[in-house]
């Protein structure tokens, strides 16, 4: 009767360790150890061909009945313990949706950026519209459609930085001012025209007031009777805005080949006068280049530097720190 025995003592003791079992890993451990291939009961199993039939018979049945117990006592544990393994996997993951975010460092306009909206939004509200063109130009509308002669020193390489495109008649450099795009803007459209044109311009020039890129925005107001007063007082207005409402302007005569008269702008501010811009009424020759009837209509244009704007306002020395890294420098505007 030691196989009897055996199975009694499994009945009574192999319960109460499986409901302890603490883990998964556990719970396969007594298993195997229980009901497992070399567990006692197997091996009573196994023996049963060599017991006399009457003995085979009941403990047989033993183990059947022992068998049966504790594979459905492991089946419950091992569902508790799926359960709250998944639970506690789940709880690991858990996600606080409540938590603040984690804010990436907020960037501002920069100041070149700020002040170009800004002269665009005031020309914008006396209903100019706003037109822009490529950086890399022909020479024919940076310099020709202007009525630039092909003499001009500023068509010089050691003023305009050259571009190799092939093909293009009379070549191809980044643009030296906005001015190019009158010429564009006008073949494009019938009079009237009202634009303002930002954008970045390229001189061959590096010192404390300039850069060999910097921002230009060029306006262009061509109607049939534009007249210089239509020019000083649009001008004027702009200052007004811009620096304060008692700002002083002066128009001092100047040349430009795309203009004719041409001026340039300054305005009194911070105790002395200070040069804003050029400007003058366009040139006859440039409205023949473009198929405007000079008789028909006349015009008015300026050009003015970004950077210049920004340097009056803020009292800034040198341009170079407009293009300084140093974000010290650059938070002071925003
Ligand atoms: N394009 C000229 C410059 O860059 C400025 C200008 C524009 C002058 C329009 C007259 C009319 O200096």
């Amino acid at each position: 009767m030691e196989a009897l025995q055996r199975l009694d003592q499994l009945e009574s003791e192999a319960p109460d360790r499986i409901a302890a079992a603490s883990d998964l890993e556990n719970l396969a451990r007594i298993e195997a150890e229980t009901v497992g291939k070399r567990s006692p009961l197997l091996e009573i199993r196994r023996g049963l061909g060599s017991l006399p039939d009457e003995e085979r018979r009941e403990v047989g049945r033993r183990v059947n009945e022992v068998a049966q117990l504790l594979g459905s006592l492991i089946a419950q544990r091992r569902s508790i313990l799926e359960t709250a393994a998944m639970d506690e996997a789940l709880r690991a993951e858990e996600v606080d949706v409540t938590l603040p975010g984690r804010r990436p460092p907020r960037g501002t306009r920069h100041l070149i950026d700020a002040i170009q909206q800004e002269v665009v939004d005031i020309f914008v509200s006396m209903g100019y519209t706003v037109a822009t063109g490529p950086e890399a130009e022909t020479e024919f509308y940076n310099f020709t459609a202007l009525n630039i002669p092909y003499t001009h020193p500023s068509r010089l390489e050691s003023d305009t930085f050259y571009l190799d495109y092939g093909e293009v008649p009379e070549g191809t450099l980044l643009r030296t001012h906005t001015s190019p795009m009158q010429a564009r803007y006008m073949e494009l459209h019938r009079p009237p025209v009202y634009i303002v044109v930002p954008g970045r311009v390229f001189r061959r020039d590096s010192d404390s007031t300039h850069t060999p890129s910097f921002h230009q925005i060029e306006g262009l107001a061509v109607d049939t009777d534009i007249t210089f007063a239509d020019l000083k007082g649009t001008l004027a207005h702009f200052a007004r805005l811009f620096f304060g409402p008692d700002t002083k302007t002066k128009f001092i005569p100047h040349y430009f080949p795309f203009t004719e008269p041409s001026a340039e702008m300054h305005a009194y501010a911070d105790g002395r006068w200070l040069e804003l811009l050029g400007c003058g009424m366009v040139d006859p020759a440039v409205f023949g280049h473009v198929g405007y009837d000079p008789d028909q209509v006349t015009g008015f244009a300026f050009g003015m530097g970004i950077e210049r704007l920004a340097m009056v306002r803020h009292g800034i020395t040198d341009i170079r720190a407009l293009y300084d890294p140093d974000l010290r420098i650059l938070r002071q505007f925003r």
